[in-house]
C-alpha cells in the first residue's frame, strides 16, 4: 500500500479526482477480499484515529471502529457532548491537540450551516488527515460505498439511469448530505442522474449547477423533476430517501404541513414496477420503514441495502489506510 494520499483530508469527494477515487475503490475491493479470506491487513499498526460524533450513528461509527481494529490500529470514540466542545472549546484547539495525540481525526457534525465549516476549521489546524463522517453538506464515506456497490452490481456505470428520489419520513429532519453527495458524484461516472423531489425540498442552486457541470465533463447527465413517477420509469437504480427542507426552512421541526402534504412520496411495489426489471433499490439507512419505503420493497429481491451498508466497512478502511498509512 503506497502512502499516495498520506495526510490528504477527506471532506468532500469534490476534492478527490476520479483517478484518486478509483484508487480508493481498488483498495476497498482488495480489503473486502482480504476481509473475506481472513488475510491480515495491518496497514495502520499502532496508529490512532479520534472519531468525534455530534450525532447518532450505527454504520459510520462501527465501520470506522471495526475498520481501525482490522487495520491494526485503534479508534477512540468521542461523544462530543462529553468533550470540552460542549463548554465552548474551539475547533482549532480540539484539532491541534487531538492531532498531536494520533494519526487521524474523523467527525460527524450535521448542524445546518455549521457542520462543514467546523470540519474545515479543524482541517486548517490539524496536522493529520481530517475525515468527514457526514456534515450538513457532504457524506463522502457514504458516496464512496454507494459507488462501489453500484459498480459491483451493474459493472458498467456509463448511461445507467440512476434516480435519487425524495421520500416521506417522520423519524427526524435529515441532512441533505446523502443526495447532495450522490448528485455530484454519480454524473462523474457517466450515469444519467435524475433528482426528484416535491417543491420545497430543494438542494442548493450551486449543487445543481455543479452536478450539471460534472455530467458535462464526464459524459453523464443530470436533471431535476418534481414528478415522482417519471423518476421511477426505466430506472436502473432507485435511491428513494428522505431529506429535510433545510435550504428553504432552517427550523428543526420534523413534521410540518409541507412534509404532510407529501406523504404519497413513498417507494412502493407499484413504483418499482415502473423501473427496469433489473432495477436495484438502494438506501444509505437507517430507513423509515413503511413511510419512506414498503417493507416488501426494502426486503425484496431488488434491494441491495445490506451490500451497500457492508461496503461502508471496506471503503472506510480504504480511506483510513490511504490517508493515515505510511507503508
Ligand atoms: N448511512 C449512515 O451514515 O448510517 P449511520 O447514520 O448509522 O452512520
Amino acid at each position: 500500500m503506497k502512502p499516495k494520499f498520506k495526510g490528504k483530508h477527506f471532506i468532500t469527494l469534490e476534492e478527490w479526482t476520479n483517478e484518486e477515487i478509483n484508487t480508493l475503490l481498488d483498495v476497498s475491493k482488495d480489503l473486502k477480499k482480504k476481509f473475506k479470506t481472513n488475510e491480515p491487513t495491518e496497514y495502520l499498526k499502532n496508529k490512532t484515529a479520534f472519531l468525534m460524533f455530534f450525532e447518532q450513528s450505527t454504520r459510520t461509527r462501527n465501520s470506522m471502529e471495526a475498520g481501525l481494529a482490522q487495520l491494526g490500529g485503534h479508534g477512540t470514540f468521542l461523544d462530543t457532548s462529553t468533550m470540552q466542545i460542549s463548554h465552548g472549546e474551539s475547533a482549532k484547539d480540539t484539532a491541534t491537540i487531538l492531532s498531536s495525540y494520533g494519526h487521524g481525526i474523523a467527525a460527524r457534525n450535521c448542524f445546518w450551516g455549521i457542520g462543514n465549516r467546523y470540519l474545515r476549521e479543524m482541517a486548517k489546524f490539524s496536522t493529520v488527515p481530517v475525515m468527514n463522517l457526514q456534515c450538513d453538506l457532504y457524506h463522502p464515506m457514504q458516496g464512496l460505498a454507494d459507488l462501489m456497490t453500484i459498480q459491483e452490481i451493474k459493472k458498467d456505470t456509463k448511461k445507467l439511469n440512476v434516480s435519487i428520489i425524495w421520500a416521506y419520513a417522520e423519524s427526524h429532519k435529515k441532512p441533505i448530505s446523502v443526495p447532495l453527495t450522490q448528485v455530484l458524484l454519480f454524473p462523474r461516472y457517466g450515469m444519467n442522474v435524475t433528482l426528484a423531489y416535491p417543491e420545497g425540498y430543494d438542494l442548493p442552486e450551486w449543487v445543481l449547477e455543479k452536478a450539471k457541470q460534472n455530467a458535462q465533463d464526464h459524459g453523464g447527465a443530470f436533471k431535476v423533476t418534481h414528478d415522482m413517477e417519471s423518476a421511477y420509469k426505466d430506472a436502473d437504480v432507485v435511491i428513494p430517501k428522505n431529506w429535510g427542507s433545510w435550504v428553504r426552512n432552517q427550523s428543526d421541526q420534523v413534521v410540518d404541513t409541507l412534509l404532510e402534504a407529501n406523504r404519497s412520496w413513498k417507494c412502493t411495489e407499484a413504483m418499482m414496477a415502473l423501473a427496469k426489471p433489473t432495477v436495484s433499490y438502494m438506501h444509505a439507512l437507517p430507513a423509515d420503514r413503511e413511510n419512506e419505503v414498503e417493507n416488501v420493497v426494502i426486503d425484496g429481491k431488488h434491494s441491495i441495502v445490506y451490500q451497500e451498508a457492508e461496503n461502508r466497512l471496506h471503503t472506510a478502511k480504504a480511506v483510513m489506510a490511504m490517508t493515515m498509512g505510511d507503508k
